[in-house]
């Protein structure tokens, strides 16, 4: 059965704020098991979604199931399934480690001695056991975001949902959440990672969602994103009458300009597209085959670079 594979369904799932539309109507199937990264730049409506999913805010139109529980209907067992982590930290600084995760565990209705080895177990997870009883606010940032995960696994969720984990880390914390999270996965979790950063999408995610504008505009593995949207284009960049160039190329390939660059697809190889332009009097600075990668699928899907809009 197709509901058996899927950890979370979203169907026509929307957000108006006033008369700004955050999210359009969005489909997407989480598979159990799987890291879907969800990519855009700022404002395409990613934290909104995931909180609508998450049940932190409520949607304006749409459906979200949870590991085949409707969130709108049965709201506390759907939300026993997830673990969300939002972006801002949300920690008792003047609470220990296990003080702060104890009571995100009491939440959950978890108590007692279950209580004390979910938190020991959460803690071990993140990397921060020998760290339990010290007070979160001598806690360097990467730890407190360490910790903030770990507040969003006490309940051992099937689903756990991170909102740009790694903003503002150092490197050390950086991995040490990168391993964590694939630690969740190996043992059967189902996660849900946004980020800003195309390396740690290419490294973690089995497939990734790009949103942009409110929707999702495409879905896929990282080779089939980049088989269908990157393209194997070839920069030419011009010294002198760019806007000349681009003319005399674009009668032999598809062609966009970006300042003195033009990137080119050609229709009958590359060789027409080159005479035509120094027929046409302009140099020819450079010519690059464009390497197809996760990146440039984002920059054809968006129109922007993602370390632009970081
Ligand atoms: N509480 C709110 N009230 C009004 N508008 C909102 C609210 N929250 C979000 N928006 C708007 O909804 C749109 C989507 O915002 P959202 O935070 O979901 O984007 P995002 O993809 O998470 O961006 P970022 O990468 O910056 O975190 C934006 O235009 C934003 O201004
Ligand atoms: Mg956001």
């Amino acid at each position: 059965m197709v509901a058996a594979m899927s950890m979370l369904e979203l169907t026509g799932l929307g957000k108006d704020y006033g008369d700004r539309t955050a999210v359009k109507a969005l489909d997407l199937v989480v598979k159990k098991g799987e890291i879907l990264g969800l990519l855009g730049p700022n404002g395409a409506g990613k934290t909104t979604t995931i909180s609508m999913a998450c049940g932190v805010i409520t949607p304006t139109r749409g459906r979200v199931v949870v590991s085949g529980t409707d969130l709108a209907k049965q709201p506390r067992v759907a939300k026993a399934k997830l673990g969300y982590v939002p972006q801002d930290l949300a920690l008792y600084e003047e609470l220990s480690a296990t003080q702060n995760l104890t009571y995100f565990a009491a939440l959950y209705g978890i108590h007692g001695a279950l209580a004390a080895e979910r938190v020991t177990w959460a803690l071990g997870v993140v990397g921060l056991g020998d760290r339990a009883t010290d007070v979160v606010k001598t806690y360097s940032g990467g730890m407190q975001r360490r910790l903030n995960i770990a507040a969003g696994l006490v309940h051992k969720p099937e689903l756990l949902v991170l909102d740009e984990p790694t903003v503002g880390v150092d490197p050390q914390s950086r991995n040490h959440i990168f391993e964590t999270v694939r630690t969740l996965r190996a043992s059967g979790m189902t996660v849900i990672y946004t980020s800003h950063y195309m390396e740690e999408v290419e490294a973690l995610c089995d497939r990734v969602a790009i949103m942009d504008g409110g929707a999702i505009t495409a879905l896929g593995t990282i080779p089939e994103l980049v088989a269908k949207y990157a393209g194997k284009g070839i920069e030419i960049e011009i010294a002198g009458d760019v806007a000349a160039a681009e003319t005399a190329a674009a009668a032999h390939a598809t062609v966009t300009r970006e300042h003195s660059v033009l990137r080119v697809e050609p229709t009958a190889g590359l060789a027409p597209v080159i005479a035509a332009i120094e027929a046409s009097g302009v140099t020819i600075a450079r010519i690059e085959s464009r390497q197809a990668s996760l990146e440039t699928a984002f920059l054809a899907l968006t129109g922007k670079a993602l370390r632009d809009v970081a």
